[in-house]
């Protein structure tokens, strides 16, 4: 069994079976969502889907505390090994074999543009993440997308899904429902929206739209759920 604890937004962290601990875009200072620090963050690996704030605002102090290993695009990756962290590069479409499971990066048409202490900028792309965990569970974390045929691919390859349903910057509720008849998960975790204003949603009109093509679980800030 895999540990999840949803922290809002997009954010989260997974114990694997091998207990190696996963972040997965470390956003807890600013995130209205979680009261977590990061020093109440624990971490060996921690993955990135882009550069955008409310996905890495924590990625260097969570990485200065813990040494985890960054797993993200390349560009992230390089900025990360340059300024003396450990990091793993890959790209979407390659995979790369951890201790706790095979990482994959999928497409995710968003943007990706990392902002620096000190105000310099550079532009990556934006990705999702597919992990097969060792011990058999396929858990997919879609970034912030809109809505791709790319979908269509993960169909059969996903057991949980972490999907974004908060609309304006990523896919919709309406959008979401047609992924997942896409990817056509067991679980769906809806994600990317409540945060702000800007982004709120009627979680269980959409759970109760995507019917029973798949189990729905709304996770609150602080949730844990064993899959
Ligand atoms: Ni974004
Ligand atoms: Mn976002």
């Amino acid at each position: 069994m895999a540990k999840l604890t949803f922290h809002g937004h997009a954010t989260c962290s997974i114990e694997a079976d091998d207990g190696s601990k996963l972040v997965i875009d470390p956003y807890f200072s600013d995130n209205p969502a979680t009261k977590l620090a990061v020093e109440d963050v624990e971490a060996d690996f921690i993955l990135v889907t882009h550069g955008h704030a409310d996905h890495v605002a924590d990625l260097i102090p969570l990485a200065e505390k813990t040494n985890a290993t960054v797993i993200s695009t390349f560009e992230i990756a390089a900025y990360m090994e340059s300024k003396g962290f450990p990091a793993s590069p890959q790209h979407i479409g390659g995979g790369v074999q951890f201790p706790f499971g095979y990482v994959k990066l999928t497409n995710s048409p968003h943007g990706g543009i990392v902002q620096l202490p000190g105000g310099e900028a550079f532009t990556s792309v934006s990705a999702g993440v597919l992990i097969n965990f060792a011990s058999g569970q396929r858990f997919y974390h879609a970034g912030d997308t809109g809505l791709t045929m790319d979908m269509q691919l993960l169909k059969g390859k996903v057991d949980v899904a972490m999907l974004p349903i908060g609309d304006r910057f990523t896919m919709g509720p309406e959008d979401a429902v047609r992924a997942v008849e896409f990817i056509e998960p067991e679980v769906v975790i809806p994600m990317h929206y409540d945060t702000w204003p800007l982004i709120v949603q009627d979680v269980g009109a959409f759970k109760a739209a995507v019917g029973d093509r798949a189990r729905v679980e709304i996770m609150m800030p602080g949730d844990v759920w064993e899959f």
